[in-house]
């Protein structure tokens, strides 16, 4: 049998690319070979997202494209993993696209058959109504210095207008040894840093362990750098757990913090448990107690409902609160959630226009903090050779600002403490300082 050519595709948040990272190991462990090119392929996956719809419509799009390379090679599969075969199952397997294979959270280690299956049959569905986890097995190989982590899966919040919860199911944890020894391996492979992720990661509990517990046991791993963690939820965020974060020497000071909207009346609807004046007091608590902490945020605007007073809100939050950078999105009515139920009545010239201000505000202010940067020193972890001039290395800064630095005597791996010389919105230019890391 000729061996399995896959080419996988992913769309959406870091969980996506922890899931692709697990699914190619199953697949790489089945003997199938990894291509960069779909058109050298025999399997196509698109691993998916769907938090809002025009995440939904370029997987469409990109399925489509694939799916017309099947007429050319009629035993091509081509398949949809993540979190929209999830959510739609048999409806995506019926729709126009011709897919072979629709496969939800729980059927990844069973890839490779369902793959020869596809080939027999087509389509194949093979969606769990309640997904359990990935936490059986772990990654194998990951050649990377920054790596993603996985600890909790699922979202009990219901914030109103959120998929998340009816996709990805029930908040769980996975054990803390799960953890450690993943973290562990990753090191032994050459990996220096590692961001846990999840959808609420403060509210990490395995029965044994807490949030801020799991950051000290990471801590403790020899040959580990950094920790970083996402996403934060301003309600779980606890005083108690910034002074913890501020006392561990490993962990990036940046905190990822989604305010969505700067109106109670919005947040109340939302469901998201905390007002403005609330979240202010954390981000004030937080920059005071760690100086240098960034703090970064994601927006939403044209929630239904939402006028030009509430969106005047937002802005004003985003003018008093200073954040480094933020993700901003256009509300997007998701079926079966709460917020569905409330029309979505803002007009999409409204939802542009306060968009557009929104991220035009929030530019100069990322600008600004770029300015106020140079002169500066930073600490960066070297990842890799840019992509545009092989010139240079980039990395992160530890309040996870991409840097690039000349590469003559720097090696992936290494953390170099820089001087900032020059700044864009993306990218800050540093040569190496003459002092050493923890001097
Ligand atoms: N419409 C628009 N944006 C959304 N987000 C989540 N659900 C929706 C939706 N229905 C945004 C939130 C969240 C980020 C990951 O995506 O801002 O923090
Ligand atoms: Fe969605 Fe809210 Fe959970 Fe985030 S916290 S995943 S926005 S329900």
């Amino acid at each position: 049998m000729e061996t399995e050519r896959f080419y996988l595709e992913t769309l959406g948040c870091q969980m996506n690319i922890y899931d692709s990272e697990f699914i190619a190991d199953v697949l790489e462990r089945a003997g199938s070979e990894r291509v960069e090119d779909p058109r050298e392929a025999s399997v196509i996956l698109v691993n998916t997202c769907s938090v809002r719809a025009r995440a939904e419509g370029k997987a469409i799009a990109r399925l489509s494209e694939f799916a017309a390379l099947g007429k050319l090679n009629p035993s091509l599969v081509v398949g949809v993993v993540g979190c929209m075969a999830q959510r739609l199952g048999r409806r995506l397997a019926q729709s126009r696209v011709r897919l072979s294979l629709v496969a939800g959270f729980d059927a990844y280690d069973r890839l490779p058959e369902l793959i020869r299956e596809a080939r027999l049959r087509r389509p194949v569905v093979e969606i769990l109504s309640e997904p359990r986890a990935l936490f059986s097995s772990r990654p194998r190989c990951r050649d990377s210095t920054a790596a993603f982590v996985t600890i909790m899966q699922g979202c009990d919040n219901y914030c109103s207008y959120c998929i998340v919860p009816y996709v990805r199911g029930r908040e769980r944890s996975k054990p803390h040894g799960v953890i450690v020894d993943e973290i562990a391996h990753l090191v032994g492979l050459g990996t220096r840093e590692v961001t846990l992720i999840g959808q609420n990661v403060n509210s990490y509990r395995d029965g044994q362990v807490d949030f801020a517990q799991l950051l000290e046991l990471a801590s403790g791993i020899e040959g580990l750098s950094r920790i970083r963690f996402t996403t934060s939820h301003p309600k779980d965020l606890t005083l108690g757990l910034i002074e913890r974060i501020r006392d561990l020497p490993k962990v990036c000071e940046h905190l990822h913090l989604p305010i969505q909207s700067g109106s109670d009346r919005i947040l109340a609807l939302m469901n998201r448990g905390y007002t403005r004046g609330d979240f202010a007091k954390i981000v004030q608590f937080a920059r005071y107690t760690i100086p240098t902490l960034a703090v970064t945020t994601d927006i939403m605007v044209g929630f239904p409902t939402e006028t030009e007073a509430d969106f005047e809100g937002t802005v004003k939050t985003l003018e008093d609160l200073q954040f480094d950078a933020a993700f901003m999105f256009r509300y997007s009515p998701r079926e079966g959630t709460r917020a569905e139920g409330l029309g979505d009545d803002v007009p999409l010239e409204d939802k542009t226009r306060r968009l557009e201000a929104a991220v035009a505000l929030q530019n100069r202010v990322t600008d600004e903090k770029k300015a106020a940067l140079l002169g500066k020193e930073v600490e960066i972890l070297i990842e890799k050779e840019t992509r545009r001039d092989c010139a240079f290395m980039q990395g992160r800064t530890r309040e996870n600002w991409l840097a690039k630095i000349p590469r003559e005597g720097v090696r992936r791996g290494e953390t170099v403490v820089a001087d900032v010389l020059s700044a864009t919105r993306w990218m800050l230019s540093c040569e190496r300082s003459s002092r050493k890391v923890g001097t």
